[in-house]
């Protein structure tokens, strides 16, 4: 007994001897002849990434042999004997005979083997490597390797393993799903590479194709929903094609974090992520990952779209639905059949017939997830590859995409996708009769917009007139717009019959509506939680859908704060006569009992904001340069306009990435103009006793002083702008130790390292490294501290778009010393409005 115990702790001093020194820990990552493992030992991978022996998943008691992250959650990355667990713990795996790596129960029996005979078992090591490769070969410095598990996969790809074929061999690698996840024998899915031409991924359910990436690019695959073009996945596709292979192989491009593909057990294809602080994988995307993404969800011809509220599938233009009930019913599976035939169809093949009716043309569909089974042309242009599908008769449809070139389609095409953003050109092939049709009606609604346009302007013109009366011009330009706004816009409701005659009712409909409190609740079911966009600056924003199945976003100003009311009537007006394609559209508005609701279009992509610092795991897609250089462009031409071209001169006061929207093409429009002030012609400064904006975005005279100019819109729009170049907040960093982003960005400039201030996401993907130099040397002028250091809009417009030279930026001091104060990164606009005169003694900054 006595012993047993001290032998025991002789067992525990070793052991914790050779956990402070794991030198002479020889970690084992070898199994040879002599050195089989059993059940509850492990060898473990040279650094100690992986490690290999028996486990049993989650929920089960069964054994199995296989390799997991050690560190990692001890998740698993394969299995080696998936279909035959063993029941007990005496299990083995070892080298067998013929040199096999051999899973053994506890009677001796093989139960798995890798099967290939090697000529001595004496020589045979498996060795677990650092990216979980377990490889089975020859002893020897160049010995011949026989046998790996990344040529076996189980339902999991971490970085560096490929899937693919080999068209000589006939060998295919590929990913199979467990049957649940506290069973990995095979499920119903594999991911497999299909290699035609151009390869992509499917994921199939037995024989039913379940899903498909699209094809390779030579970048990414076309037909993954979100994926840039630009944007490195992670995935790169390897042909050789004298050795007939392709490969699919998947690399982590960002090494710092550990991320891994499985497809799970209900054909879902899984990008985990592992998260260091919270020490789990999380999944932050999958595919498909929406009905639309299921493959041939709305049968041949029909085009599917999860975005629009009305139906999922739809046929192609100029086809119908091959049965109208099923249809209707939701049953898509049936598909859609053409309504016309092509001209050359009514001439027997030829393209030039008798019939003097006019030729086939195409309609362009944008964003579109291209059609199953493209062929491919050679052909140098769009305009030659649409000439060549003209042509022939047999073609239906053409794609000219950009890396792949010329695809056209000749049978039913299957598996159609529309986007809200993303995807490629796609054009159909009408008869000229269907085309003819949509044309007369183009040219209706040309009418429309002309007449509407008309109206709209005449009211512009009238207003302008009014306001010009009203006395606009003169310095106390907001007062009086106020108090004209108050004539029309009481807070009891009525706004028709006004005395002063200006009926919002009248004239002004084709423009701004007015709704009723119950088309509101109707279209965002009463507000309901769940229809809730975000927090504004005096209330909430709410998703809705009017009755014509218009998407809207409705503001609605809080009751409880005071302050709503002006704010609510200041933005009705000005927005109503702001025209900008870089400023969200206002659709109408609704004073009723106490609600004040502003309507708005609805910006299918949120803010900004959720692009540049959303979660990096968060699967919300990485802005690319490109895309980040157009926005901030369009924020630049948006606030010029505000500023310059308006007619009337207007600071914002409230710029930041948050209220910064991005319609479905990704088009910046600048929000919320609840602060905004009107400034008569010639004036250019005003003091404010309320100062609102929000920390971080506050240019120093504005935030210490109350005084306002287009400079301060500037100093806000520098702050955007580093924020969309960097991804680093900058009213993030106010505390006592943390230099703010603008003075950071300062210092790294100066330092002639502008490069390192970029997303750091962004790093491997394409950019112009001047661009993003200039970018960062723009927002540093728009930061100055002192007002007249900073660039006018209209500077800053054509800063961006040439190459003229640039003054060299001052230190911002002013921001740095700011950051000192007390307070968080609240926003003001919530936490601080004050009212004057006890403005002066509540603003707390450290000066
Ligand atoms: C195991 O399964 C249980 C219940 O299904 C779950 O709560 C638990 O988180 C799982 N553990 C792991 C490590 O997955
Ligand atoms: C299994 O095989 C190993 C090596 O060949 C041998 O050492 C061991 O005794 C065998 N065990 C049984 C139960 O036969
Ligand atoms: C390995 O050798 C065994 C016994 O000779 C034989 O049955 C098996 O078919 C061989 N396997 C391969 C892959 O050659
Ligand atoms: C591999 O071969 C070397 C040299 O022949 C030998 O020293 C070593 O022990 C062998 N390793 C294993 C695991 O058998
Ligand atoms: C593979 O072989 C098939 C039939 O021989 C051929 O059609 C296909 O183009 C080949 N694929 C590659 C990538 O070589
Ligand atoms: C997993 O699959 C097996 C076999 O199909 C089944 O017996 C078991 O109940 C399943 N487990 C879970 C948790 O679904
Ligand atoms: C597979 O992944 C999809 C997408 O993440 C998820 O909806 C589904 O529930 C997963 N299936 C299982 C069995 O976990
Ligand atoms: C088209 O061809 C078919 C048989 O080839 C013939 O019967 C028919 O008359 C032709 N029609 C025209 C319009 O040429
Ligand atoms: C049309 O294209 C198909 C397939 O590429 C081809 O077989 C056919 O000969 C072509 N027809 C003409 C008239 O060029």
């Amino acid at each position: 007994m006595a012993a047993g115990r001290s032998s025991n702790l002789f067992l525990l001093v070793v052991l914790s001897f050779l956990n402070f020194f794991p030198m002479f820990c020889l970690s084992i990552d070898t199994i040879s002849l002599n050195k089989p493992i059993l059940d509850g030992q492990t060898i473990v991978s040279a650094n100690g990434v992986f490690e290999l022996g028996f486990f049993s998943p989650n929920g089960s008691e069964a054994r199995y042999a296989g390799i997991w992250y050690k560190e990692l959650a001890k998740r698993v990355v394969w299995v080696a004997n998936r279909e035959r667990p063993l029941y007990d713990s005496f299990g083995g795996l070892m080298i067998g005979k013929y040199g096999n790596l051999v899973v053994v129960d506890g009677g001796n029996r093989t139960i798995w083997s890798t099967e290939v005979n090697a000529t001595s078992a004496e020589n045979m090591i498996a060795v677990l490597n650092d990216i979980g490769n377990l490889v089975l070969r020859e002893n020897s410095s160049n010995g011949l390797e026989l046998w790996e598990s990344f040529d076996h996969p189980s339902n999991t790809m971490v970085p560096g393993m490929k899937i693919g074929l080999n068209n000589k061999t006939g060998e295919k690698i590929f990913i199979l799903s467990w049957k649940n996840n506290s069973n990995p024998s095979q499920g119903d899915y594999i991911a497999a590479v299909e290699a035609e031409q151009m390869p992509q991924i499917s994921i199939w359910d037995g024989d039913v194709k379940h899903f498909r990436t699209g094809q390779w690019n030579g970048r990414t695959f076309i037909g993954l929903r979100f994926m840039n073009k630009d944007y490195p996945t992670g995935f790169s596709l390897d042909v050789n094609g004298q050795e007939g292979t392709t490969y699919v192989s998947f690399a982590a491009f960002d090494v710092s974090v550990p991320r891994l593909i499985y497809l799970n057990s209900s054909g879902s294809l899984v990008i985990a992520s592992w998260n260091a602080d919270k020490r789990e994988w999380t999944e932050p995307s999958s595919i498909p990952d929406s009905t639309c993404d299921v493959y041939d969800t709305c049968g041949s011809f029909g085009r599917c779209n999860d975005d629009e509220w009305s139906t999922i599938c739809r046929c192609m233009n100029g086809y119908v639905p091959r049965n109208e009930d099923e249809w209707n019913n939701g049953n898509w599976k049936g598909g859609c059949l053409r309504r016309q035939k092509f001209r050359c169809e009514r001439n027997n093949g030829s393209t030039k017939g008798e019939n003097d009716d006019e030729d086939d043309g195409f309609m362009e569909f944008p964003r579109t997830k291209l059609p199953d089974f493209p062929r491919y042309l050679l052909s140098p242009d769009r305009a030659s590859c649409e000439a060549a599908c003209l042509k022939n008769c047999s073609c239906i449809a053409y794609a000219f995409v950009e890396y792949i070139g010329c695809m056209f389609w000749e049978n039913d095409l299957i598996d159609i996708q529309s986007y809200a953003f993303g995807g490629e050109q796609f054009y159909l092939r009408l008869s000229h009769s269907e085309l003819g049709g949509k044309r007369r009606l183009k040219g209706f609604e040309i009418a429309l917009i002309v007449i509407s346009g008309v109206l709209g302007f005449s009211l512009l013109a009238y207003l302008v007139c009014r306001l010009r009366k009203e006395g606009l011009s003169n310095n106390r330009g907001y007062r009086n717009m106020v108090s004209f706004a108050k004539r029309f816009a009481s807070p009891k409701g009525s706004l028709t019959g006004d005395s002063h005659g200006y009926d919002f009712s009248q004239g002004k409909d084709s423009e701004v509506r007015i709704f009723s409190l119950k088309d509101i609740e109707a279209a965002t079911e009463f507000f309901a939680a769940a229809n809730k966009l975000g927090e504004g600056g005096f209330g909430s924003v709410y998703k809705g859908r009017l009755s014509d199945g218009q998407e809207i976003a409705v503001k609605r100003l809080s009751r409880s704060s005071g302050q709503g009311v002006e704010e609510f009537k200041n933005e009705v007006i000005l927005i109503s006569k702001l025209q900008h394609r870089n400023l969200v559209n206002i659709i109408g508005f609704c004073i009723q009992e106490d609600e004040k609701l502003l309507v708005y279009e609805y910006m299918p992509n949120k803010s900004l904001d959720k692009f540049i610092f959303g979660d990096v795991m968060s699967g919300e897609m990485v802005l690319d340069w490109k895309m980040r250089y157009k926005i901030i462009e369009g924020i630049a031409r948006g606030v010029l306009y505000l500023h310059r071209d308006s007619r009337l001169k207007i600071i914002h006061r409230d710029l930041k990435t948050s209220n910064i929207l991005l319609d479905d093409e990704m088009n910046p429009k600048i929000s919320d103009f609840g602060m905004a002030r009107i400034f008569g012609g010639k004036q250019d400064t005003a003091n404010t006793n309320r100062v609102v904006g929000t920390y971080g975005y506050m240019s120093p005279e504005y935030g210490m002083h109350g005084i306002f100019s287009e400079k301060s819109d500037v100093f806000s729009f520098g702050v955007v702008l580093l924020e969309i170049v960097t991804a680093r907040k900058n009213s993030g960093s106010y505390h006592q130790d943390s230099v703010n982003l603008c003075g950071q960005a300062w210092q790294i400039w100066n330092e002639r390292k502008a490069l390192e201030l970029l997303d750091p996401r962004l790093v491997g993907s394409y950019y112009d490294p001047s661009e993003v130099i200039r970018c960062i040397h723009v927002g540093l002028l728009c930061v100055q501290d002192n007002e007249t250091d900073r660039p006018t809009m209209a500077a800053i417009v054509s800063m961006l778009s040439s190459d003229m030279v640039l003054s060299v930026p001052k230190k911002p001091v002013f921001s740095i010393q700011l950051g000192t104060g007390e307070r968080g990164s609240t926003s003001l606009s919530e936490s601080l409005v004050f009212s004057a005169p006890s403005v002066s003694e509540s603003i707390v900054y450290g000066r």
